[in-house]
């Protein structure tokens, strides 16, 4: 049984993301959604097909691994990853469902703290289920392609940290372990490609 909708149904749901969007969000940060999640799909599909995954599958993921921002957290005070994990459990689409959790936590043993701005009682739901899943490449490759897209264009991972710390006014310890890991996706699918992935992607650093 397939749990990954195929892409005319996925780009269906991501209209209907952008749709229930444009109600409550300006026009700038609708227009970075629609760029973020369309780079990480094919971003996502370009590294699949280089080293043998999926690249269907990796494009609809990356192009829903976003889908719970759809609505507005200050309104249902519920986090982006709970949202689309939720929904998208309910829709039975499990694998896209799972992106949308684990997309957000790199680290599965992560740092409350590092997680300030959601609230605790999602990120300690999100703890427990991810604690029962081991990562597969798909995970890992969303977790990657995530540190590439950053407002309107591409970046290193490098550069989207320092934009993230600037704009939620983090400290740089609370991105040490993001950074970390987004060091270990990068040299792990450097070598399951057999380049460099900002080559591949065409990244400047
Ligand atoms: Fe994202």
């Amino acid at each position: 049984m397939t749990t990954c909708p195929d892409i005319k149904t996925a780009v269906r749901l991501w209209v209907k993301s952008i749709d229930v969007m444009s109600e409550w969000i300006l026009g700038q940060y609708l227009r970075e959604y629609i760029y973020h999640t369309e780079t990480i799909a094919e971003n996502a599909a370009k590294i699949a097909s280089r080293c043998h995954l999926d690249e269907q599958k990796a494009y609809v993921l990356g192009l829903l691994h976003d889908y719970g921002k759809k609505t507005n957290q200050k309104i249902s005070g519920k986090s982006h990853f709970m949202t689309g994990y939720d929904e998208l459990t309910v829709m039975g689409w499990s694998d896209v469902a799972r992106i949308n959790l684990t997309h957000s936590f790199p680290e599965k043993d992560f740092d409350y703290k590092d997680y300030s701005s959601y609230p605790l009682a999602d990120l300690q739901r999100a703890k427990a289920l991810i604690s029962q899943l081991d990562y597969d490449d798909y995970d890992r490759l969303i977790q990657l392609c995530d540190m590439f897209a950053e407002a309107t264009s591409t970046v290193s991972y490098q550069k989207r940290l320092q934009r993230i710390r600037e704009r939620y006014g983090l400290k740089e310890e609370q991105t040490i372990v993001l950074e970390r890991k987004a060091a270990e996706n990068k040299a792990y699918f450097d070598a399951k490609c057999g380049c460099d992935i900002y080559d591949l992607l065409r990244i400047e650093y």
